[in-house]
Order: C-alpha cells, then sequence, then structure tokens
C-alpha cells in the first residue's frame, strides 16, 4: 500500500478550503501517495471512520470553489473553545480513540486546516502522539505566528465590495450607514475594509469607543457639507465599560455568538445626532464564494507545505505566512495566544492620519 496521508477540515468554514485540499492532495500523488479527506471535522476519525478518497475528478475546480467538500465542524466532541475563547482540554480517552482512528486508516501524516480552535486540538492530538501538521485558516486573521490566515483576504474583498455599494446609498438618502462584519477578538477585517471602503468610522475590539466620538465624527461631516457617514464596526467591539454583543441564547457547549453591536450603534447614533441610521450585519456572506487571488495562491503555498512538513517528519508544527517566505512554527507558538490589531501598528496610525474614528 501507498503511503497515505488525511486531510481535515475543523472550525467554521471559509472560502479557500477547497484550494488546500486541493493542493495537499496534489502535493501528496506528486510523492507517489494516497490522500484522503477526514469526512465532518475531526469526528470522521473515530470508528467507522467517514472519509473519502481525495483523487481524479474530485479535485477538479476545487481551486475555486467555496466551502469545504470535506464537511467541517465548530461544535460536538472536538469543540476547543466555550464562552468567550476559553480553551477545553479533550478527555484522554477520546484522544486515544482519535490516534487510534489514525492508525487504523495507516495515516503517515495528517494535514490539520483550522482556526485557533482546531489547531489547539491539533496541537493536543500531537502530544498525543498523532502525526499531525496545521494549516492557519480563519477569516478573522487573529492567529498568531501568521502574518496572514487563508480567507481573509476573502473576507475583505467581500466587507469591502458591501462598503462600495452602501457609500452610494448612504449618500443619496443622507444617511449614517453601519456594517457589522465579523471579527470576534481582532479587528482586522474592519480595519482592512475599512481603509479599503474609506469608512468614516471604524470600530475594533481592540479599542473600547464611545458613542460621543462617533457622533461628533458625524457632526464634523454634516458640518463639512458631507450628509452621510459610513461606519464598520467589528462583531467583538465594544462600547467603553460594556461587554459583547451576543445573538443568541449562550450554551455552555460552544463558543458565544456574536452579533448585534451593529443595531445598537446604528440606534445609538440615530438617538444622539437625529441622523436616520441603517444597519447592515454582513454575516457569513464573508464566509462563502470563491477564494480571492490572494488566497488562491496562499492556499496553495500552504497546502503544498504541509505534504512538505510531513514527508520531513516535522509533525507538530504549522505552516505560516512571514510576508515573504512559507515557512513552519510549531502549533504551540501559533495557538493559546490571538494575534490582535497592534494599537502602534500601520494600519491603525494610517487609519488616524486620515482623520477615521477609531471610537476612542
Ligand atoms: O471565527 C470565525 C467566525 O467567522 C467569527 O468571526 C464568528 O463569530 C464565528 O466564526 C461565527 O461562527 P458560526 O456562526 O459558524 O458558529
Amino acid at each position: 500500500m501507498n503511503p497515505r496521508i488525511g486531510v481535515v477540515t475543523g472550525g467554521g468554514d471559509c472560502p479557500g478550503l477547497n484550494a488546500v485540499i486541493r493542493a495537499a492532495a496534489k502535493a501528496a500523488h506528486r510523492r507517489g501517495w494516497e490522500a484522503i479527506g477526514i469526512l465532518g471535522g475531526y469526528e470522521g476519525l473515530l470508528a467507522p471512520q467517514q472519509t473519502k478518497l481525495l483523487a481524479g475528478e474530485l479535485l477538479t475546480g476545487l481551486l475555486v470553489r467555496g466551502g469545504t467538500i470535506l464537511g467541517t465542524a465548530n461544535q460536538g466532541k472536538f469543540s476547543a473553545k466555550v464562552g468567550h475563547g476559553q480553551s477545553r482540554r479533550l478527555p484522554t480517552e477520546l484522544l486515544d480513540e482519535t490516534k487510534l482512528g489514525c492508525e487504523q486508516l495507516g495515516l503517515i501524516g495528517l494535514v490539520s486546516i483550522g482556526g485557533d480552535g482546531s489547531l489547539s486540538i491539533a496541537q493536543q492530538m500531537f502530544e498525543h502522539g498523532i502525526p499531525v501538521v496545521g494549516v492557519p485558516k480563519t477569516i478573522d486573521n487573529d492567529l498568531a505566528a501568521t502574518v496572514m490566515t487563508f480567507g481573509f483576504d476573502s473576507a475583505v474583498a467581500c466587507a469591502t465590495d458591501a462598503l462600495d455599494r452602501l457609500h452610494s446609498t448612504a449618500e443619496s438618502h443622507r444617511r449614517v450607514m453601519v456594517l457589522e462584519v465579523m471579527g470576534r477578538y481582532a479587528g482586522w477585517i474592519a480595519i482592512y475594509a475599512g481603509l479599503a471602503g474609506g469608512a468614516d468610522v471604524i470600530l475594533i475590539p481592540e479599542i473600547p469607543f464611545h458613542y460621543e466620538s462617533i457622533c461628533k465624527k458625524v457632526a464634523e461631516r454634516q458640518q463639512a457639507g458631507k450628509h452621510f457617514t459610513i461606519v464598520v464596526v467589528a462583531e467583538g467591539a465594544k462600547a467603553a465599560g460594556g461587554d459583547y454583543v451576543t445573538s443568541a441564547e449562550q450554551s455552555q457547549q460552544r463558543e458565544a455568538r456574536l452579533g448585534g453591536i451593529g443595531a445598537k450603534v446604528s440606534a445609538e447614533i440615530q438617538e444622539l445626532t437625529g441622523k436616520e441610521s441603517r444597519c447592515v450585519v454582513l454575516g457569513h456572506l464573508q464566509r462563502g464564494g470563491s477564494p480571492t487571488n490572494m488566497d488562491r495562491a496562499l492556499c496553495t503555498a500552504f497546502g503544498a507545505k504541509a505534504v512538505e512538513l510531513i514527508a520531513d517528519r516535522k509533525f507538530g508544527q504549522m505552516v505560516t505566512f512571514t510576508g515573504s517566505q512559507i515557512a513552519s512554527v510549531p502549533l504551540s507558538e501559533a495557538t493559546g495566544e490571538l494575534r490582535r490589531v497592534p494599537l502602534g501598528g500601520g494600519f491603525v496610525t494610517a487609519a488616524r492620519s486620515m482623520g477615521i474614528c477609531l471610537g476612542d
């Protein structure tokens, strides 16, 4: 039997998952290996294992296809985070079962494609003797040890397109338009899209905001003859002294579901300024559809590198983008601590230089 690798996708989906699956499978084939996909996230590794051979026609068209052909899960036995990002350790019996599953499938290595939650599970698996390597995925771009996760660029493109569209309607109606984007604990999507889409106010989780500051910006624009204002708010942004806004009853078994801050900000602005305001929640549109060119290239490089790591038996590593190189770092360095938007960094500084209100 040829050496065989497994590929698994975990956590929330995002554009580019299929492109990584394709790249890993093709790079494996070039080495004379077989590649199988694990279905439905890590649970597909448990008996009776759920897998799919990654070969032939199945790989055609994957580079541009949204979602994941393997399915994914961000809850269940392998959910790594609960509440507001609290980590959870998997029971030893579950790790034993998972290891047995990998052995029964004859895997020489497992490529785990995931965000902070799924990769912290991968780290636990590695510590338990499972030969796993990681690929950093999340539209939130909040994983440490890589300057970019895949999926992020596509989400920014989606949010920027939304801002372009909101501009014309805001101007026509002389309104405030608030766009709520994803970003639980890091405001990368909000700040990139806000700069790319010419927002007047950008609210990110890293900077607690004050309504007076936002309203001052609306008033300033009004005085300057600009009768509309565009606000971008990350779902995890908080008013100073306030808490996260959640959109559903919270389960003890999974991460809190954020959402609703956009509507709150919009209502407050209307109340305090008397100016008509509307809110649009972009939600899962940011996670759907085809990956951008940048993401396609990144995914292809990540998938190929993951296979190289397995060939070199560098298990417990995650592939990373340094800005110029595709390299690798220990999974332990990439998980645990989230990468937030640095307050003294170039993007925040650029926003301030442009006179964009950051709510503080
Ligand atoms: O972590 C990625 C993310 O897109 C967050 O920005 C968002 O809060 C979350 O996933 C939503 O996940 P779901 O609605 O799929 O549970």
